[in-house]
């Protein structure tokens, strides 16, 4: 299959288009540089040159050639949604596969670090967290177009953990640089599900092969308690655990990454498991507690 991944330089696209290619697929991403270029070209991923911006007619130009593209990029939301418009249209009553890759930032609670009971399976009910409001649309966007023509579905992981990750384990690492201490928000029981990057790209190759136009899929192995995280963080590092209050946090991990560390983000992979038959391998995310990229990251800047 020709596969075009839009978001090929990132952390989750990265993976994705080096799995599709290792199976042998025929897989193109997007450089929005030179430099970028030449690294997918390394890779054995064919590059293509331009952005979600002023460039993005080249994207969906390069759409337009594949068997089935992969929307994996972090862009800003107007790009996100204008994007995501303009590949639908272009790619309508064509047949081809179109994957969304969403996530469960659309359905957080903000918990300023309590537990919440709540767990959210595909066709559960939630109430939309209005910051994520445009990556919904976006969502919904993709989903409505299966009904024309379009095998268009939508992936939505909890936090994706792996080499080369920026998740909830690092951030911890990182407050302990800015701190002395391995932090977490209030009580810290706010639990936010995961899942391997290995299993996220398994998925994908899945939902490629027998996903039906429509289907949404959520992406979870475990789920951790961020003061889990920080305790174990703190016993690596030989430093103690300690309690934040929200405005102490952003000053921590800034206004955005202080919202993710305080809020519950709980779901079950129900229809990836029974409709797709995955199965995620790895289960535990605290065993990359003590690699030397994460130790770094609480050494502090000089
Ligand atoms: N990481 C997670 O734990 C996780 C979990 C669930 C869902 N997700 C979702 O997965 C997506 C990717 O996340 P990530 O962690 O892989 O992020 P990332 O490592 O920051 O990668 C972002 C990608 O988007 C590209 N990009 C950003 N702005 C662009 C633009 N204007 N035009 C073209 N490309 C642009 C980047 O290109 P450059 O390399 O040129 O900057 C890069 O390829 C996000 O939507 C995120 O919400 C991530």
């Amino acid at each position: 299959m020709n596969i075009f991944v839009i978001g090929a330089t990132g952390f989750v696209g990265g993976g994705l288009a080096r799995h599709l290619s290792a199976e042998s697929h025929a897989v193109t991403g997007l450089a929005r540089t030179e430099t970028a270029a030449a690294t997918l070209d390394s890779q054995g991923i064919t590059p293509v040159v331009g952005d979600l911006e002023e460039r993005r007619p080249a994207v969906i130009k390069a759409a337009q050639t594949a068997d089935a593209v992969v929307y994996a990029a972090q862009a800003d939301p107007e790009q996100e949604i204008a994007t995501v418009q303009d590949l639908t249209r272009a790619l309508t009553g064509t047949d081809k596969s179109l994957i969304f890759l969403s996530g469960n930032g659309v359905l957080i609670q903000r918990t300023a670090g309590a537990w919440s009971p709540d767990v959210f399976a595909e066709d559960d009910p939630f109430t939309p967290e209005p910051l994520a409001g445009f990556r919904k649309a976006a969502e919904d966007t993709v989903l409505a177009a299966a009904r024309d023509g379009l095998r268009a579905m939508v992936i939505r992981p909890g936090l994706i953990w792996g080499p080369g990750d920026h998740g909830h384990v690092s951030m911890v690492y990182r407050s302990v640089a800015v701190t002395g201490s391995a932090c977490y928000i209030g009580q810290g029981l706010n639990t936010y599900s995961h899942v391997h990057i290995d299993d996220v790209t398994r998925l994908f190759s899945l939902a490629l092969e027998g996903g039906r136009p429509g289907g949404l899929y959520h992406a979870v192995a475990g789920e951790t308690p961020t003061r889990w995280i920080a305790e174990r963080v703190a016993a690596d590092l030989g430093v103690k655990a300690r309690s934040l209050t929200p405005q102490e946090a952003t000053g921590v991990w800034g206004e955005f990454g202080a919202l993710i560390m305080a809020v519950s983000g709980r779901i079950r992979a129900v229809r990836a498991q029974q409709d797709l038959g995955w199965q995620p391998r790895h289960t535990d995310m605290l065993t990359m507690i003590g690699e030397e990229r994460l130790r770094r990251l609480a050494i502090p800047a000089v």
